[in-house]
């Protein structure tokens, strides 16, 4: 270690260690946590933080939550790996459980959601030149305008984001970005795309995370299913951020009274503990993969099995839903009596809210650090914008002391400096 990274508090030295020894494609707030319970996290000088953010939602079911630990744990102690040459005793059980719980046939189990993302969009393709009948490799997928679905190449070909794309070309066809929420704009492009005889498959987010927590009109998932249906199009639904939980139901799907053809699932699947991701699906879409088309070393690994079917069995007592819902109520009802006193719009679904900052007073990132200082961690996005998605374990008393504290920081930013 050179003697910068070996001075100062632990802390800065840690810091300084990621900084100088990781690459930069990030940008954390100065919080160096080492420990986390439930709604909680410590960090190496041990002060406390209520976690607002829940690692983007894979930690819905809080930190160290123990019956998902304890599964990680006993399956430690048997195996971890056996890879897809065999069968293990933990897969077959999980992707059962998992199909049960979505109200489908079968599943693909891989690991990150980017790789959900990747193995629909192939599945969608094989699906679309196998079963559809369309000419080869002329199949479309459309997408939406502000997606985020990962940050892999094909992934970043079709996002509008400038910072995940700009160099990073050239960059994979196949792909129609519409503008999210527009059902009329999603029906004009089907019809451009030879009347929508060479789309394979509508992808969306039910509700868009990184762009802000965007939820779209109550009618529009509903019309993106008309619209698909009527067509023979596949509906791929990216619940990866928005599902399991999240919205105050099993999938914001639900929330929308529609069932897409495919679920893209991640994040809380794994329990916060290890990445396990899936594509949910019946048989004759799913089914168009054969041996040795698709795979992945770890996907459907025994250790994310386990922990994997202990999520499907905290989600399938529907107790975590019934409480995100309750929860989130109360939150957004306390986060909206804001608007007009530094806060411009609330939006949001279930224990999860987008919150814009009036520019005037600070940027969401400036709000975030002074959040932080008051023991209270979120995440920015898109300028003014910080979202709230604490663990759903978190106690009602604990999201008004958050809300306190995000009314002393809009205060303090009130005040000319
Ligand atoms: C909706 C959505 N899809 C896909 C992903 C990508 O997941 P991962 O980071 O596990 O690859 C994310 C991550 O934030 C997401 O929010």
């Amino acid at each position: 270690m050179n003697e910068l990274v070996s001075t100062g508090s632990p802390a800065q030295r840690y810091i300084r260690q990621a900084e100088e020894f990781g690459a930069h494609n990030y940008h954390p707030l100065n919080v160096v946590v080492s420990e986390g319970f439930g709604a909680w996290v410590t960090d190496v000088d041990g002060k406390r933080y209520l976690d607002c953010l829940a690692a983007y939602s894979a930690v819905n079911f809080g930190h160290g939550h123990p019956v998902l630990v304890d599964a990680a744990k006993a399956q430690l102690d048997r195996i971890t790996l056996t890879s897809r040459a065999f069968h293990n005793d933990m897969l077959g059980p999980f992707m059962e459980g998992l199909a049960r719980l979505c109200g489908k046939d079968m599943v693909l189990p891989m690991n990150t959601g980017a790789e959900a993302v990747e193995s629909a969009i192939k599945v969608a393709r094989a699906w679309g030149y196998r079963v559809k009948g369309v000419e080869h490799d002329r199949a479309k997928i459309v997408v939406m305008d502000g997606n985020f679905h990962g940050r892999t190449t094909t992934i970043i070909s079709f996002s509008s984001d400038p910072d995940a794309r700009a160099d990073f070309g050239p960059y994979t066809p196949g792909f129609v970005s519409v503008p999210y929420g527009d059902a009329a704009a999603l029906e004009s492009a089907l019809a451009e795309e030879n009347g929508g005889r060479d789309v394979v498959a509508v992808l969306l987010e039910p509700i868009q995370g990184e762009a802000g927590v965007i939820v779209p009109p109550a009618d529009y998932l509903p019309a993106v299913r008309r619209l698909t249906k009527e067509r023979g199009i596949l509906f791929i639904a990216d619940e990866i951020q928005s599902g399991l939980g999240r919205t105050g139901a099993t999938f914001q799907c639900d929330n929308a009274g529609v069932i897409p053809d495919l679920y893209l699932l991640g994040k809380a699947l794994g329990g916060g503990i290890v990445p396990v991701s899936a594509v949910v699906g019946d048989a004759d879409i799913l089914g168009v993969l054969k041996p040795g088309e698709h795979g992945s070393t770890f996907g459907g690994n025994p250790l994310g099995a386990a922990i994997g079917l202990a999520v499907v069995g905290l989600l399938e007592t529907g107790d975590y839903q019934r409480r995100a819902a309750e929860l989130g109520e109360h939150l957004l009802g306390r986060l909206g009596e804001l608007i007009g006193h530094g806060v411009v719009e609330v939006r949001g679904a279930g224990l999860w809210a987008g919150i814009d900052i009036d520019p005037a007073l600070a940027t969401g990132r400036e709000v975030c650090e002074a959040l932080a200082e008051r023991g209270v961690l979120a995440k920015d996005t898109h300028g003014s914008t910080i979202r709230l998605a604490p663990p759903i374990v978190v106690e009602r008393e604990e999201l008004d002391w958050a809300v306190e504290q995000l009314v002393a920081v809009l205060e303090k930013f009130a005040v000319p400096q």
